[in-house]
């Protein structure tokens, strides 16, 4: 019987990759993907818990989809509405509880058993909700399962959970504790992702770096699976996100120097400049320490592009504190960023403070810190201008006759199609630079 299926999906990049996962566990059910919410026979919201408003447009989005659901009913079918992801694992049962229309819950844990969960709440006509932990089985049983097709760049998984507990951070309570995956089960996944054209893999962990995957005669760390996986035939571009200071050792870095494949970029987040924040965030690392890995990695890689996390208004975070932050981003010179207010989480610490800091504060040092980000992202691709740099064309522009593709610093980049085409890694003579892209001349292939 042929059905539908929409997934809407929120957060990380974990979560995207969650997301292609089950497609691939309904594909033997006979789903196929629309891109429509409206005429699905299936929904899933593959949700994200990491901040208030990710949680809030889940309830949001709830509420439609169960307007949607009553309008199908009225014409004899059936919608069934399902909540993956970090919310479904942190909220349970509440979800169901809080909205009538939710037929399944599960969490990032569990969206394997997704077949029997269906199963279930077609035989009980109750909602089915499932949330334990159990990392190991679901890759087990996923890497079983034949992947569709996509881009020529993929997300692979390595690395899941979290055992740093920051005091702001739900991720420990939503993706459980650290699991790494085999290193065997890796290669045998990235092999298929590179014979079905895929020629760049990102791995995937909350704290990627931390990896230790059984490898035959013990654990195995990040740097030896990336000389692995840089050996399998097609696979030509290496990436990793995200990464921890602490997990950051030195053969990691040496890798940057010493393997091609492992692109110059990376996303290390120190989330704040100053030490007493650090502290009492439970980083587990100074700004100094912080500092004296930046210069290894870049003694390792010079032109490596650095990319990172900032949380602005911590509980009690001073101006002269934050100034720390703006301090120290530049000073790193990162090429990007991503930055957050602060966001009290329910059951985490900080949390719990009473020295929450006022919303409009939060605002100006977001948008002090958002400009300066800006500014150092847009030198960055200036500095790219007249360089030649290896681009591997990933999928059509919006215009006519244009390639998108990605530079080894992860920038975008516009080309005439001419002579190209996607999956190559053209050699392309940067011309100028837009907003958040770069455009550029092929001027031969690799
Ligand atoms: N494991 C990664 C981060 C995963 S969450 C790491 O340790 O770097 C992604 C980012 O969301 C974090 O780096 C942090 O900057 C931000 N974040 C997490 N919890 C937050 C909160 N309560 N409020 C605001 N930002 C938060
Ligand atoms: Fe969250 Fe900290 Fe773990 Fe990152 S290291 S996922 S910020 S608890
Ligand atoms: Fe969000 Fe869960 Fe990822 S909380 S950031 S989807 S790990």
């Amino acid at each position: 019987m042929n059905k539908t299926v929409h997934i809407k999906t929120y957060g990380c990049q974990m979560n995207v990759y969650d997301s292609s996962r089950m497609r691939d566990v309904l594909a033997p059910l006979g789903y196929a993907e629309t891109d429509m919410a409206e005429g699905a026979d299936l929904v899933i919201l593959n949700t994200c818990h990491i901040r208030e408003k990710a949680a809030e447009k889940v309830y949001s989005e709830l509420g439609k989809l169960r307007e949607m659901k009553e309008a199908r009913a009225a014409q004899g079918k059936e919608m069934l509405i399902a909540v993956a992801g970090c919310v479904g694992q942190a909220e349970g049962q509440e979800i169901t509880r809080r909205n009538k229309a939710v037929d399944l819950v599960f969490g990032p844990q569990t969206y394997h058993r997704l077949p029997e969960l269906l199963g279930q709440r077609q035989a009980t006509g109750r909602a089915a909700v499932e949330t334990e932990f159990a990392a190991e089985r679901k890759f087990e049983e996923l890497v079983e399962k034949p992947q569709a097709q996509g881009s020529v760049a993929a997300f692979l998984t390595i690395q899941e959970g979290c055992d740093k507990f920051c005091t702001f951070c739900v991720v420990p309570y939503t993706r459980g504790a650290e699991f790494s995956r085999p290193v065997a089960q890796i290669l045998q996944e990235a092999a298929k992702l590179a014979a079905r054209g895929v020629r760049e893999v990102t791995l995937l962990g909350q704290n990627v770096n931390a990896y230790r995957g059984e490898g035959g005669n013990g654990p195995e760390s990040l740097a030896r699976l990336v000389a692995r996986l840089s050996q399998i035939q097609g696979i030509e571009r290496i990436r990793y996100v995200t990464s921890h200071p602490r997990d950051m050792t030195d053969d990691l870095i040496a890798a940057h120097g010493a393997n091609e494949k492992l692109m110059p970029y990376l996303h290390l987040p120190i989330q704040a400049g100053n030490d007493r924040i650090l502290k009492a965030m439970n980083r587990g690392h100074t700004v100094a320490d912080y500092l004296r890995l930046v210069d290894k990695v870049k003694a390792a890689r010079p032109d490596i592009a650095l990319s990172g996390d900032f949380i602005v208004g911590f509980p009690g975070e001073s101006e002269a504190e934050f100034a720390g932050t703006l301090q120290v981003a530049r000073e790193v010179g990162y090429a990007s960023a991503y930055t957050f207010k602060y966001s009290p989480r329910p059951g985490t610490p900080a949390a719990a403070r009473a020295d929450q800091i006022e919303e409009p504060v939060k605002d100006q040092r977001l948008a002090a810190l958002q400009a300066q980000i800006l500014e150092q992202t847009k030198a960055f691709n200036a500095s790219c201008v007249g360089r030649e740099l290896p681009v591997l064309l990933e999928k059509p522009g919006r215009h006519d006759g244009q390639l998108i593709g990605r530079s080894p610093y992860l920038q975008s980049v516009h080309v005439a199609a001419q002579n190209l085409s996607i999956g190559q890694i053209a050699n392309i003579s940067i011309k100028s630079v837009g907003p958040n892209s770069l455009s550029g001349q092929y001027v031969g292939q690799i």
